[in-house]
């Protein structure tokens, strides 16, 4: 084992890289589709009411395990987990926070790549001139890699190969250079949020035209800010803000671990992790929810965002959006605006190398430069199937499996290990010692018994999600004995692809079933890559246990 002495410069930019972390893409862009696909106002409160049961235990949880497994030189899940409690199967639990990484990065760094190439568009001018749909035909056109009109050939994998190359060279830096990303990316990415910010907070219906004669930037902010009560007895809303509350925290995916086995053994953890939480959360709400949908409502009207709200929504309007500005403040907004997605992008992709870097070093003695260079290597072969097959679903999968799967699973085995297994009276020790603030009391009850029973309750909602979203009437039909009918989007459902072959049965126009099943192909490819990576770290995990054991270092 290689020890290692690396550790953060400083606390201002320990909490700036751990911020970074979690301020990501899911900040500007998943945020405001999940408020307004989950019906705005009502998503609000399960939000709030996640960050504050699971959000935050999560972040005390992560936080100091990191820092407990790095008193014995470990960085990485795996290992960490194994300081923490004994026993042989542990650490394959572990296996989740370097496999998330490098399964997310794959897919993750392939927008950070485009918000790269939209900022080379903006400043060119590519799109001055252009009506809605040809920016939206643009941005169709960019993914559709062998038919692309854009310009330069192959531009989506040239710019993703570029992207994932600038990661790496700041990996191969260490911690310091993920440190300096972070003291210049975020300061600059709030700058320009508050700009843009204040553009969808005055817009109101100056950006109304002949076709769109309603459009009001307010009616985007009433309907993600009016508080619907309702929705507290929805589940798949609860589901839904649970689930943003893990991606946009970077909660069960194992960066948090890996950043805090970075800190010295006497170093607070409790007023770090709030500190770093409630930054990301102020970037969120604050932020991400008063750029894209207001700024679209107010240019093509609420119904329009209700109708088209999707990932691609920020890609396909928003340079259209800007060039009513005229074309110095839309090459200005556009600079902007994408730049801000690319520094959000890259603090937390960063964040994603670590763990296995961690791990490498830590197990196999592996330099910055190597760990570095093998984690491009790796993200790289997973996701170029992303890159080359986005249309027939492999993004998608990737992002269901590891960005959203993956990150319940782990969070619930891991709450459970630390509650339970760990204890709380020792976890409350390791959350406590060194706190430069008197963390809530409450709080250990909340973690011993809340958090873990709604990551379960979450967890088990999605596994069994009913049809048509209808619990009661599911529950009813159980208990008469006429069982219970699960939705497609339940994960039962989704590993058989139930969906796709619903639609496969009542399909007839050739075309139609030929993409059907090729979809079908491309998604079980994607999902044994997933495995495969799976398997490979485990191996990884298993050989280094081995290493261990000969060494005479192994616990067990
Ligand atoms: N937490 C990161 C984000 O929000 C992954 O994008």
């Amino acid at each position: 084992m290689s020890q290692t002495n690396e550790s953060w410069g400083s606390r201002i930019g320990l909490i700036l890289a751990m911020a970074g972390n979690a301020v990501g893409l899911g900040n500007f862009l998943r945020f405001p589709v999940q408020a307004v696909q989950n019906g705005g106002g009502a998503f609000i409160i399960p939000y709030l009411v996640c960050f504050l049961l699971m959000g935050i235990p999560l972040l005390f949880i992560e936080w100091s395990s990191g820092r407990f497994g790095g008193k014995f030189g470990n960085h990485s899940t795996p290992y960490i987990l194994d300081s923490m409690v004994k026993g042989r199967v542990l650490k394959y639990i572990g296996v989740f926070g370097i496999f998330t990484n490098i399964a997310v990065v794959s897919y993750y760094a392939y927008i950070e790549s485009w918000t790269m190439s939209y900022v080379y568009h903006s400043l060119t001018g590519t799109f001055s001139g252009m009506s809605q749909s040809e920016v939206a035909g643009f941005f169709d056109s960019y993914i559709d890699i062998a038919h692309s009109t854009t310009g330069i050939p192959y531009e989506a994998v040239l710019f993703y190969i570029l992207c994932l190359t600038i990661n790496v060279y700041i990996l191969s830096k260490g911690l310091k250079g993920v440190e300096k990303v972070a003291k210049i990316g975020m300061p600059l990415l709030i700058l320009f949020g508050i700009i843009l910010a204040a553009r969808g907070y005055t817009l109101g219906t100056s950006g109304a035209s002949e076709t769109f004669p309603d459009a009001n930037a307010w009616d985007g902010l009433n309907f993600l800010w009016t508080p619907q009560y309702s929705s507290l007895l929805d589940l798949k809303v609860w589901m839904a803000a649970a689930g943003q509350i893990f991606f946009t925290l970077s909660v069960g995916m194992g960066t948090i671990h890996c950043y805090a086995a970075y800190l010295k053994s006497k170093d607070d953890v409790a007023l770090n992790a709030v500190s770093a939480g409630f930054m990301n959360e102020f970037v969120e709400v604050v932020l991400g929810s008063a750029i894209v949908i207001p700024i679209a409502a107010g240019y093509l009207g609420l119904d329009w965002v209700l109708n088209n709200a999707g990932f691609g929504m920020a890609f396909q309007t928003m340079p259209y959006l800007f060039q009513q500005w005229g074309p110095f403040l839309a090459a200005m907004a556009g600079f902007m605006w994408f730049g801000l997605l690319f520094f959000a992008g890259i603090t937390s992709s960063l964040a994603m190398g670590t763990p296995w870097m961690g791990f490498m070093r830590d197990e196999f003695g592996w330099s910055s430069n190597k760990g570095a260079w093998t984690f491009g290597a790796l993200a790289l072969i997973m996701g170029l199937p992303t890159v080359f097959f986005y249309q027939q679903g492999v993004f998608d999968e990737y992002d269901y499996w590891a960005g959203t799967v993956s990150l319940v699973v782990f969070a619930m085995m891991e709450t459970i290990l630390f509650s339970w297994i760990f204890g709380m009276k020792k976890g409350w020790k390791e959350i406590t010692d060194g706190a430069d603030i008197v963390v809530p009391r409450i709080y250990k009850f909340i973690i011993k018994f809340i958090t873990p029973v709604m990551l379960i309750v979450v967890f088990l909602g999605s596994v069994f999600a009913p049809k048509d979203n209808d619990w009661s009437g599911n529950f009813k039909s159980l208990f008469s004995g006429d069982g219970w009918a699960l939705s497609n989007a339940s994960i039962i459902k989704t590993i058989s692809q139930s969906g796709l072959k619903e639609q496969l049965a009542v399909a007839t126009d050739p075309m139609v079933i030929e993409s059907l099943n090729d979809k079908m192909f491309y998604i079980n490819m994607a999902r044994i890559m997933l495995m495969g990576l799976f398997i490979f770290i485990s191996l990884l995990v298993y050989l280094a246990f081995n290493k261990r054991r000969k060494e005479g270092r192994a616990t067990l």
